[in-house]
């Protein structure tokens, strides 16, 4: 997928665009960067069908309002919203956890688009968003940094090299860190993916955790079929087979924990799975939880 990092707004378009947003429309991204919006709508309105996972997410209706884009496909898709939801509870859940432990440690989203995981954490939080050129100067747009623990940089995981890209001070690599990488990897190729898992173990503090998500291979290639992925052009290059695939790309890396989004379905998605795993070996999506040693 060529990535053509875009100033955002174009300068011949900053004076014309609309007071307090842009059209969607012109939104110069490309596919992968597009699907930011299905997160993003799931946060914003997906409580509405799963009120008992709503995520409470304070700046993801503002921010669609901002953009001025029609997300009524997106929330169409009711099995992405769920997805979503679920796995943003569990993400919370896990960094909640982490910082209880480590309040000092600094948080690092890879892929960030337009979430926001520090409204559900310590004011006092550093936290550290990455994402592509064109993302962070539409992020910067819409959200400008809250106050100096707010960090931000441009970068891109395909390109060997993006670790220090991130420009980690001294004191952030001097403890463990919670770095999540949430609806990005299988969007790369596998040798990229491996790349990214391998820069992470390399410089990571032990003790530091790396939350992701992945596909099952068999939607590996299959995007087109999916009711939200399918709209953006966007295709799955990477998935897993079985999750010691994850903590086989680097020695210092260990599964800490995982969650299969069958549980969304309670007994039935479990039972269901747990018929078709010998044949898919992992789940159809997983979010994973990988230490440092
Ligand atoms: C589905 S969105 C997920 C956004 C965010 N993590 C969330 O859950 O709301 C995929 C994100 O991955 C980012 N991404 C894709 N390829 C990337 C790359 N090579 N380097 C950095 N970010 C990338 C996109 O720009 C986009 O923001």
């Amino acid at each position: 997928m060529p990535v053509v990092p875009l100033p955002w707004p174009p300068a011949a378009d900053a004076a014309s665009a609309p007071p307090g947003g842009a059209d969607i429309h012109a939104l110069p991204l490309p596919p992968v960067p597009s699907t930011l919006l299905i997160p993003l709508a799931a946060r914003a309105h997906g409580g509405r069908y799963f009120p008992q996972l709503d995520c409470g997410d304070a700046q993801a209706a503002q921010l669609l309002q901002q953009l001025g884009t029609d997300v009524s496909p997106y929330l169409a898709d009711r099995p992405t919203l769920l997805n979503v939801l679920w796995r943003t509870r569990r993400i919370r859940a896990a960094a909640q956890a982490f910082f209880t432990v480590h309040p000092q440690s600094w948080g690092v989203n890879l892929g960030c688009g337009l979430s926001q995981y520090r409204q559900w954490l310590e004011p006092a939080t550093h936290w550290l968003d990455a994402d592509l050129p064109a993302v962070m100067a539409l992020r910067r747009r819409l959200l400008p940094a809250a106050g100096p623990q707010q960090h931000s940089a441009s970068i891109d995981l395909q390109a060997p090299g993006w670790w220090p890209a991130l420009q980690l001070p001294p004191e952030a690599l001097a403890q463990p860190l919670f770095v999540l990488c949430e609806g990005v990897l299988m969007y790369l190729t596998p040798a990229q993916v491996r790349q990214v898992l391998q820069e992470f173990a390399d410089h990571a503090p032990p003790g530091s955790r790396l939350v992701l998500d992945a596909i099952a291979h068999c939607g590996v290639g299959q995007a087109g079929w999916h009711a939200s992925v399918g709209r953006t052009g966007a295709q799955f290059h990477w998935g897993i087979g079985c999750l010691g695939e994850l903590t086989r790309m680097h020695p210092r890396l260990h599964l800490h924990s995982s969650y299969s989004v069958a549980e969304c379905y309670g007994w039935l998605g479990l039972w269901l799975e747990a018929l078709w795993r010998p044949w898919i070996g992992a789940p159809l999506y997983t979010l994973a939880v990988l230490e440092v040693i």
